[in-house]
């Protein structure tokens, strides 16, 4: 008997687990998985961690949580400056005065603010779509280069027809500065992230390639208490249907050249290359390695049993998602947690903060 079973070892089990046991406590992790770490797993290649999942990128302005990781794993001082790809055309990201000046030559900000303020006044009244959204808040220009067959290959769909709300914000820099976040504090850690899971999960017992849903009624009294951290549909046998996500597709290449793009992370913002982003992993760790891994990514319409990516907060699965929360609420020894029992993106900072404050509540 253990005092709890975790499903689930992606970044919320194993926080939740190394805190377990530095409570004096005892668990089981279980894993669908033949392997740990969830979406931070990093295959490694000749010296290159590839980055199995999408590319992640840990940044944070919460001291707590930075100090927390440090712990555990050195992080290296890599700055996520993404360059955006239209037809051969490179533009810095996010939009800066660096954008701005291979756009239009703009030399000064206030020319660069007066360009864009012109552009975004074409649209009057609320914004009806994610289209009339991007331009009032940054332009035509920006938008049909850099934003629009962008986001409508990531949502395999028109930006007519995606609704204003997945655009809150576009963040526009008047300044030369192409550091991605506006966090405190970023990196990525010295040895991969499974350097992290390990440290995390040392001294804790995992079964891996196993399913919770399948294997159930063999681990279900191994411990009074479960904390589940897979799809909350799953959990209930899709008995009220399917949440709904977009997928990604990965294709990795290995290249006979020590440096191939140059960047890390390149987003290709055009629809004449059918993927959405590039990314060469060892940038992220300034590997000097004579060969070089890229993997492109493709977004993909998510059918069931793929692996699930991003949510849909649409109103249909929000609806269905505040239902199936309706149920897990009337359980009495199962706690869900994390991005996909909870069905929303969080960056992995949140996801420790969630760990640390469940922690408080019930160790
Ligand atoms: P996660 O999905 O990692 O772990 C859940 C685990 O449960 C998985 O290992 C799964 O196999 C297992 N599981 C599910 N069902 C099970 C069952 N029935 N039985 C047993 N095991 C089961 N964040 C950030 O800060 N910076 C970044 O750059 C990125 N980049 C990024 C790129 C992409 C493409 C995505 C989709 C996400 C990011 N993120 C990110 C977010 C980051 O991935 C996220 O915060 C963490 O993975 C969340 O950890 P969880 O443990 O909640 O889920």
């Amino acid at each position: 008997m253990y005092d709890y079973l975790i499903v689930g070892s992606g970044l919320f089990g194993c926080v939740l687990a190394h805190e377990i046991k530095k409570h004096g406590k005892s668990c089981l992790i279980i894993e669908r998985r033949n392997h740990v770490g969830g979406n931070l797993y990093c295959e490694e290649k000749e010296g290159i961690h590839i980055h199995k999942y999408g590319a992640h990128i840990f940044h944070t302005s919460n001291k707590i949580v930075w100090n927390y990781v440090n712990q555990f794993v050195e992080f290296n001082n890599y700055i996520n400056s993404p360059v955006a790809n239209y037809k051969g055309e490179l533009y810095n990201l996010p939009f800066n005065m660096n954008t701005f000046y291979k756009l239009w030559g703009n030399v000064t900000p206030k020319e660069a603010e007066k360009k864009i303020n012109a552009q975004r006044t074409v649209i009057h009244g609320e914004p009806k779509n994610l289209e009339e959204q991007a331009i009032s808040l940054v332009g035509t220009d920006i938008y049909m280069k850099l934003i629009k067959e962008y986001t409508e290959k990531q949502w395999g769909r028109s930006c007519k027809e995606l609704p204003a709300f997945i655009i809150k914000r576009l963040p526009v820099r008047y300044t030369f500065d192409n550091n991605y976040f506006n966090d405190r504090y970023q990196g990525i850690p010295v040895g991969g992230y499974n350097k992290l899971i390990y440290a995390l999960l040392d001294g804790i017992e995992v079964h891996t390639g196993v399913d919770y849903n399948i294997y159930r009624n063999e681990y279900k009294n191994m411990a009074p208490m479960i904390i589940y951290t897979g799809p909350i549909d799953s959990y209930y046998n899709y008995q009220l249907g399917n949440l709904e996500y977009r997928s990604l597709a990965f294709k990795t290449e290995r290249f006979e050249e020590v440096n191939h793009q140059g960047v890390a992370v390149m987003n290709y913002t055009a629809w004449d290359v059918p993927y959405t982003r590039s990314i060469e992993h060892k940038h992220f760790e300034f590997g000097k390695q004579p060969v070089t891994y890229v993997t492109k990514e493709y977004s993909t319409e998510w059918v069931p049993g793929e692996e699930a990516y991003y949510p849909v907060n649409d109103m249909k699965n929000s609806q269905l998602y505040a239902r199936y929360r309706t149920l897990a609420e009337k359980e009495r020894n199962v706690l869900f947690g994390g991005r996909l029992a909870e069905y929303t993106y969080y960056d992995m900072d949140e996801v420790i903060e969630q760990v640390l404050s469940l922690v408080n509540k019930i160790l």
